[in-house]
């Protein structure tokens, strides 16, 4: 198994790409904290993998709040002594009407940008104490190029998560702490987006995807899946884009 005993927590876990990590890096072997703030999705993905077999726990993380950082990372290391792999993937869209709106830009920040830095945060001080791990962020093709139907705050907080991936993948390298970022392209559109989910948008932007189509998300969570093994024991810095060729166009 690819992640075997590896304690891990995915934020985001609930829904979405989250919830296909969870139930991937489950079946690969890893103790998988499914973290969100909708408990109760979460806790039924969390019974879902442990009825087939895997081993997982729901936590509630508002991964724009420092305390629950604090108490998640603290029940964690409590049950297991360790914390080896972090997924950042929770995350708000940008895909809304009203792309000037000043709120919306700090939303952007306090969850997809701020719930970063945090997670990076308690991570690496409980992977410094145990000789290293793997952090995996989520940012978006939105963090690499701009885009007609996205609210700039977007663009900005997933930029930043892609720098700060690196920066931390350069402080931290010494300490065996691996941290990379996952650009996915039009996936199955997210919760709480509006105009990504409208089908012309998406017919529109299908046009433009090298392979046709929209990507699936256990694309997306086979790709940190590798990251987050030790298969990538050398790779760190690094990002994988998993867009159908997107951005290569
Ligand atoms: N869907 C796409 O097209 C797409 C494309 C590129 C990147 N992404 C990124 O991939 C990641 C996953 O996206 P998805 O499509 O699975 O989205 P989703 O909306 O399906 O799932 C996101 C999850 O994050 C949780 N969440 C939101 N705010 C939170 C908070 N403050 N604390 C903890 N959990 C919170 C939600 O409850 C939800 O379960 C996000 O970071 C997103 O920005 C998505």
């Amino acid at each position: 198994m690819r992640l075997a005993d590896k304690v891990t927590i995915i934020t985001g876990a609930a829904h979405g790409m989250g919830e296909a990590m969870a139930r991937l890096f489950a079946r690969e072997g890893a103790h998988v904290f499914v973290a969100d703030v909708l408990d109760e999705e979460g806790e039924a993905v969390a019974a879902a993998i442990r009825a087939d077999g895997g081993h997982a726990e729901y936590l509630h993380l508002d991964v724009s709040r420092e305390d629950d950082w604090a108490s998640a990372i603290g029940i964690v290391v409590g049950r297991h002594g360790r914390l080896d792999v972090l997924v950042n993937n929770a995350g708000i869209s940008g895909a809304v009407p009203d792309r000037l709106d000043v709120a919306h830009f700090d939303r952007m920040m306090a969850v997809n940008a701020r719930g970063t830095f945090l997670g990076v945060k308690y991570a690496v001080t409980e992977m410094q104490r145990t000789g290293g791990g793997s952090i995996v962020n989520f940012s978006s093709i939105s963090g690499l190029i701009g885009q007609p139907f996205v609210h700039m705050g977007y663009n900005a907080a997933k930029a930043g998560i892609h720098i700060l991936s690196k920066s931390a993948a350069v402080q931290y390298g010494r300490d065996g702490i691996r941290v990379n970022s996952v650009h996915p392209g039009l996936m199955p559109p997210m919760r709480s987006s509006v105009t990504s989910a409208d089908p012309a948008v998406r017919e529109q932007t299908i046009a433009a995807i090298p392979l046709g189509r929209a990507g699936r998300a256990d694309e997306a969570a086979y790709a940190a899946l590798f990251l987050a093994s030790d298969e990538a024991s050398y790779v760190t810095g690094a990002e994988i884009v998993v867009d159908g060729g997107f951005t290569a166009a």
